[in-house]
């Protein structure tokens, strides 16, 4: 599935982020430091050809709920038919009313993100991070990857800074070469 990912990449690069979708060992790493197992209620961000959903199809506990939002319809369209378990909802996730998913008193226990955030001015990371933040239990994971080297840019640097403005950074994984490009993945709790 890879050609669809790297011409909606040329046809909008900003939004994609990437020319490959990610790897089966990232996704599953991003299993594990997301917790996802012990989830009930699951939000992923940015599912795209949906490598981290099949991931977090394999492992979600029977019963749990999840949520994917996207904004590429060509990707929804997808996702739809080769999970249709699972809900997805093609809308940018800053514009995402949560009440449309989430039962009243409801919560996130873990938000999976494939965002590509560096590609991203800091105005639309905020509104991004802050919306889905509000529907994350206190305590709950948030995981995320970075392109290993690209971390260390001013892009990189700046998105860790907010990153660690907004919640508790427990720490990175090691890198995962077998990506492209080769990728590491930040473990987060909400504060
Ligand atoms: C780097 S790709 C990653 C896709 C997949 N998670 C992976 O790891 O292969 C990022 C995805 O985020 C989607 N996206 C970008 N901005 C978004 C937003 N504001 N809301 C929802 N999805 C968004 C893009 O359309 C793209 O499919």
């Amino acid at each position: 599935m890879s050609w669809i990912f790297l011409r909606e990449f040329i046809s909008n690069w900003q939004m994609t982020g990437a020319i490959a979708p990610s790897s089966a060992r990232l996704a599953r790493k991003m299993m594990e430091h997301a917790e996802v197992k012990n989830a009930q209620c699951i939000l992923e961000l940015g599912p795209g050809t949906g490598p981290f959903t099949e991931a977090i199809h394999s492992c979600m506990p029977d019963g749990a709920r999840y949520l994917g939002l996207e904004l590429n319809t060509v990707f929804v369209d997808r996702l739809r038919q080769r999970f249709p378990t699972m809900q997805f909802e093609a809308k940018a996730v800053q514009e995402y009313d949560f009440d449309e998913f989430l039962k009243p008193g409801e919560m996130f226990d873990t938000v999976v993100s494939g965002l590509p955030w560096t590609a991203f001015p800091t105005e639309l990371q905020i509104a991004i991070l802050d919306h889905a933040l509000t529907r994350l239990k206190p305590g709950g994971r948030l995981a995320t990857f970075a392109y290993a080297g690209f971390h260390l840019l001013p892009t990189g640097k700046h998105f860790r800074e907010l990153l660690q403005s907004r919640v508790n950074l427990l720490g990175r994984s090691d890198i995962v070469w077998l990506n492209v490009l080769p990728a590491f993945i930040y473990q987060t709790t909400k504060i």
